[in-house]
C-alpha cells in the first residue's frame, strides 16, 4: 500500500499526528501492535495541557472533553502536614489544565479518525522500518501472527511506537546518543470507586515521601504512592496502600481522605530519558520512542503533542510549498522543549520523593524548594508556566 506519511503506533503521538495531517489534505496511516481494546483501555496519566485542550478542540474532538473533564484553576502541594494552593490560573494570566483520563483522549481520537475515514491497522506483528536514508522509504509488517508480510510505502515514516519500539532502533547507533536517569523509586497506583476528597490534584512529600491525589470522575479517584520500583504489587494489599495514603495525604485540620473499594493497581519505574536527534533521513521519531519523563507533572503526553504539532507544521511547509526547511529543523525544535520538560519533570520528581541514595542535606533542599513555591512568586509563577505548558519558540 501506498501513503504520504507512515506513522507506526496508535498512541498520542501518531492519532494526534494523523488528526493534524488530515486538516492539512496529508494523507497517512498508522499500524500499530496492540489491539484496538488494549489501546483503549490502558491506564496512564491524566492532566492535559492549556494548549492541548484547546487543539483537542479545534480538531472538533472536545465534546465528551469538555462534558467529561475536570477543570481546575490550581494544584495543592503538601509537606508537613500543610498544604499550600498553587494558583496556576491567576499565575498564567488564565491558563488552566484538565483532568481527562489518556486512555479516554485516545478513545475520542480514534473514533475521529475513523468517522473521516482514516486507517488504522491493529494488532499487526513483524514491523521492520527501511531505506530511510533514500526517498522512497517503506515498512514492513504482518497483519497478525500468521499474515503475509505488507508493506507501507510513503514518503516520511514516523517512529510514534514507543519506548520500546522499532523506532528509534531504526537510527543507527553511531548516529544517536542516549540520555537517560534511572531513579530508586516507582509509583504504585490505583484507581478506587470513591468520591473526590480535595478539589485540585494534591502533590505530597510527607512521612516516607510522595503522594498524589487525583481525580477521574465524581465517584472515580486515581492516586499514588512512592514505593519500590521493584516491588511486588501482592507485598501491597488495600489496608496497606491506605494506610500510605492517609499518613502521606494527612493533614491536622479535620480534614479526611475517602476511601473506597480499589478497582485496578499496578507500579510502574520511573525514569528520565532522551534520544538525540530525533529524526535520521527521512525517519522522524514522536512521543515515548524519542523521550520518557517520569510521571511527576504529568508532561508525557502533552509533550508527545508538542512533537506531532511541530512535525505536522514542517509536513505542512514541505507539502504545500517545498520548503525543508522546518523538516531540517525538526529534531533541534522539539529537543528545545523536551529538555525544558524534562528539567521540570526532574524537579517535581526530586523536590517530592524521599531518595534514600540522598543526604539529609539534600533533602532539606528539596523542602526548601517547597517552601520557596510558598513564600516567592517568582518560584511559584515559574512552576505554573511550566505546568501548564511553556510557549513555542
Ligand atoms: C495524574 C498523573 C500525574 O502524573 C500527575 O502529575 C497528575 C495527575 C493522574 O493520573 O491523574
Amino acid at each position: 500500500m501506498r501513503t504520504q506519511v507512515g506513522i507506526i503506533g496508535c498512541g498520542p503521538a501518531g492519532l494526534f499526528l494523523a488528526h493534524l495531517l488530515h486538516r492539512v489534505g496529508i494523507g497517512c496511516v498508522i499500524i500499530e501492535s496492540r489491539g484496538r481494546q488494549d489501546v483503549e483501555q490502558t491506564i496512564r496519566a491524566g492532566v492535559l495541557e492549556h494548549w492541548v485542550v484547546e487543539l483537542i478542540k479545534e480538531l472538533g474532538l472536545g465534546a465528551r472533553m469538555m462534558r467529561e473533564a475536570h477543570v481546575h484553576d490550581g494544584i495543592t502541594l503538601q509537606w508537613n502536614r500543610e498544604r499550600h494552593h498553587v494558583d496556576i490560573n491567576g499565575l498564567t494570566g488564565g491558563k488552566r489544565n484538565i483532568v481527562y483520563a489518556q486512555h479516554e483522549v485516545l478513545k475520542d481520537l480514534i473514533a475521529g479518525s475513523l468517522a473521516h475515514g482514516g486507517e488504522i491497522i491493529f494488532g499487526v506483528g513483524g514491523t521492520t522500518i527501511r531505506d530511510v536514508e533514500t526517498d522512497h522509504p517503506a515498512i514492513d509488517f504482518r497483519r497478525d501472527e500468521t499474515g503475509a508480510l505488507e508493506t507501507i510505502y510513503c514518503d516520511y515514516v514516523v517512529g510514534a511506537d514507543g519506548f520500546h519500539g522499532p523506532g528509534r532502533q531504526a537510527i543507527p547507533v553511531s548516529i544517536r546518543t542516549e540520555f537517560q536517569k534511572i531513579y530508586p523509586f516507582g509509583w504504585l497506583g490505583i484507581l478506587t470507586s470513591a468520591p473526590r476528597s480535595w478539589e485540585e490534584i494534591i502533590y505530597a512529600n510527607q512521612g516516607d515521601g510522595f503522594a498524589l491525589l487525583s481525580t477521574r470522575s465524581p465517584e472515580m479517584q486515581r492516586l499514588y504512592i512512592q514505593c519500590n520500583p521493584s516491588d511486588d504489587i501482592a507485598n501491597w494489599p488495600d489496608a496497606r496502600i491506605w494506610e500510605q495514603l492517609q499518613a502521606r495525604l494527612g493533614t491536622d485540620d479535620g480534614w479526611s481522605l475517602t476511601e473506597g473499594p480499589i478497582v485496578q493497581k499496578g507500579i510502574i519505574p520511573l525514569r528520565s530519558f532522551v534520544c538525540e536527534p530525533m529524526q535520521y533521513g527521512r525517519l522522524f521519531l514522536a512521543g515515548d520512542a524519542a523521550h520518557i519523563v517520569p510521571p511527576t507533572g504529568a508532561k508525557g503526553l502533552n509533550l508527545a503533542v508538542a512533537d506531532v504539532l511541530v512535525l505536522s507544521r514542517a509536513l505542512e511547509a514541505k507539502y504545500k510549498r517545498n520548503s525543508q526547511d522546518l523538516l531540517d529543523r525538526y529534531s533541534a525544535t522539539c529537543l528545545r522543549r523536551v529538555w525544558k520538560a524534562e528539567r521540570f519533570s526532574w524537579y517535581m520528581t526530586t523536590m517530592l520523593h524521599r531518595n534514600e541514595h540522598e543526604t539529609d542535606f539534600e533533602q532539606r533542599i528539596h523542602f526548601a524548594d517547597l517552601d520557596l513555591v510558598r513564600t516567592s512568586e517568582a518560584s511559584a509563577r515559574s512552576l505554573a508556566e511550566n505546568y501548564v505548558g511553556l510557549p513555542f519558540d
